[in-house]
C-alpha cells in the first residue's frame, strides 16, 4: 500500500463559503498562493454557484483570473449545473466538481432538487467537462448523518458514489458534512462502499464538529484511503447544514500524517503560516490544535 497521501485543500471554498463578511478577492488569492507555496497541489479555489445562495463565492471568476499558473497545482471549483460549468470553463478551470448527497432532504436544501434530479443535472455537466478535457470530481454529502434525516444508510452512499463514478468522476469524496461520524460509523460505511468501489477512487471529507475528524480519517487510512480533504486553519462549514462547523484542519491532518510516516509534499511551517494569514484576516485564531501549538512560524 502506498505511503503517499494526497491532501486536497478546501479552505478557500468550503472554508470561506460560510463566512458572513465577504472576504476581499485579493485576500482569497493570497491565501491560495500561500497554500500552493506550502506544497499543496489541489486547492479548491471557489464555486460557480448562485451568488444569491452563497454570496461569498460571488467573485469566482475574479479569483480564478488572479491565480498564478503553477506547474503541478490545480485549482478545482464546484459546478452544480451547466451554467456553473460554462462559467468555470470561461474562467479557465481545469478541474471541476459536481456535488450530490446521500440524503434526499439535504439535496433539496443544498441544491434545491432531489437526488434523482441532481443526477439529471450533473449528467450534461459531466459530459461537457469530459469533452473539454476537464478533470471531474464528485462529492457525496451526509455520508455519516444528515442534519434533517439523522442516520444515513451506507448503501445510499455506495449507490450515489457509483453513479457519480459512472458519469466520469475520477474520484468521489465522501463528506461527513456535519461531523457526526465516529470511527465505528466510518468503518461501517466504508465496509459497504469499499466492497463495491476501489479504494483508489475514494477520498474522505470530514468536518470536525464533534472532534471526531482525525479519528475518522485514521479509520479510512487503515482501510487504504489515500486522499484526504481538509481546510487550512480548520475554516469552514456548509451554509445549508445547520451546526456544521469547520472542516478538519489541514495542519492537524498533516501533523498526524507526518508522524505516521506518510509523504504529502506539504511543508508544515509554511502551511501554518497560511493558517495564521487567514486567521489574522478574519480576526480570530486558527481553529486548529497545530497552528495554535506552533504559533506564528515567521
Ligand atoms: P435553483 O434556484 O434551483 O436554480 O438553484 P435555478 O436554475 O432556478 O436558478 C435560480 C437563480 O440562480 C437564477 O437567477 C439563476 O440564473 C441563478 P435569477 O433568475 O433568480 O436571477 N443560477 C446561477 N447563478 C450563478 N451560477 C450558477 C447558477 N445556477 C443558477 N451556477 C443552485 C440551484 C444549485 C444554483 C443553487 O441551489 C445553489 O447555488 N446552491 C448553492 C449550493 C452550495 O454552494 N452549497 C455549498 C457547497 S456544497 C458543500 O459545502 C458540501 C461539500 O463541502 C461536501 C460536504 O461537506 O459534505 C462539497
Ligand atoms: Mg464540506
Amino acid at each position: 500500500m502506498t505511503d503517499k497521501v494526497r491532501l486536497y485543500e478546501v479552505g478557500p471554498r468550503d472554508g470561506l463559503q460560510n463566512e458572513k463578511e465577504v472576504v476581499p478577492t485579493d485576500v482569497k488569492v493570497r491565501l491560495i498562493e500561500l497554500l500552493a507555496e506550502a506544497g499543496l497541489t489541489h486547492i479548491e479555489a471557489t464555486s460557480f454557484v448562485s451568488p444569491k445562495w452563497v454570496p461569498q463565492m460571488g467573485d469566482n471568476s475574479d479569483v480564478m483570473a488572479a491565480l498564478p499558473k503553477r506547474e503541478g497545482v490545480t485549482y478545482p471549483v464546484l459546478t452544480p449545473n451547466l451554467r456553473g460549468l460554462e462559467a468555470a470553463l470561461d474562467a479557465g478551470a481545469t478541474e471541476v466538481a459536481i456535488f450530490g448527497a446521500a440524503s434526499e432532504s439535504f439535496s433539496r436544501k443544498n441544491i434545491n432538487c432531489s437526488i434523482e434530479e441532481s443526477l439529471d443535472r450533473f449528467a450534461p455537466v459531466a459530459e461537457l467537462a469530459c469533452e473539454n478535457g476537464v478533470a471531474l470530481r464528485g462529492y457525496v454529502s451526509c455520508v455519516l448523518g444528515c442534519p434533517y434525516e439523522g442516520d444515513i444508510a451506507p448503501e445510499a452512499v455506495a449507490v450515489m458514489s457509483e453513479r457519480l463514478l459512472a458519469m466520469g468522476c475520477y474520484e468521489v469524496s465522501l463528506g461527513d458534512t456535519i461531523g457526526v461520524g465516529t470511527p465505528k460509523s466510518m468503518a461501517d460505511m466504508l465496509e459497504v462502499v469499499l466492497d463495491r468501489i476501489p479504494v483508489e477512487k475514494i477520498a474522505l471529507h470530514c468536518h470536525d464538529t464533534y472532534g471526531q475528524a482525525l479519528a475518522n480519517i485514521l479509520t479510512g487510512l487503515e482501510r487504504g484511503v489515500r486522499v484526504v480533504d481538509s481546510s487550512v486553519a480548520g475554516l469552514g462549514g456548509c451554509p445549508y447544514a445547520k451546526g456544521a462547523s469547520g472542516n478538519v484542519a489541514t495542519e492537524d491532518v498533516l501533523y498526524m500524517l507526518n508522524g505516521m510516516g506518510f509523504e504529502t509534499g506539504v511543508d508544515l511551517d509554511k502551511l501554518v503560516k497560511a493558517a495564521w494569514y487567514i486567521a489574522d484576516h478574519l480576526g480570530r485564531p486558527p481553529a486548529s490544535k497545530v497552528a495554535t501549538a506552533m504559533g506564528k512560524t515567521d
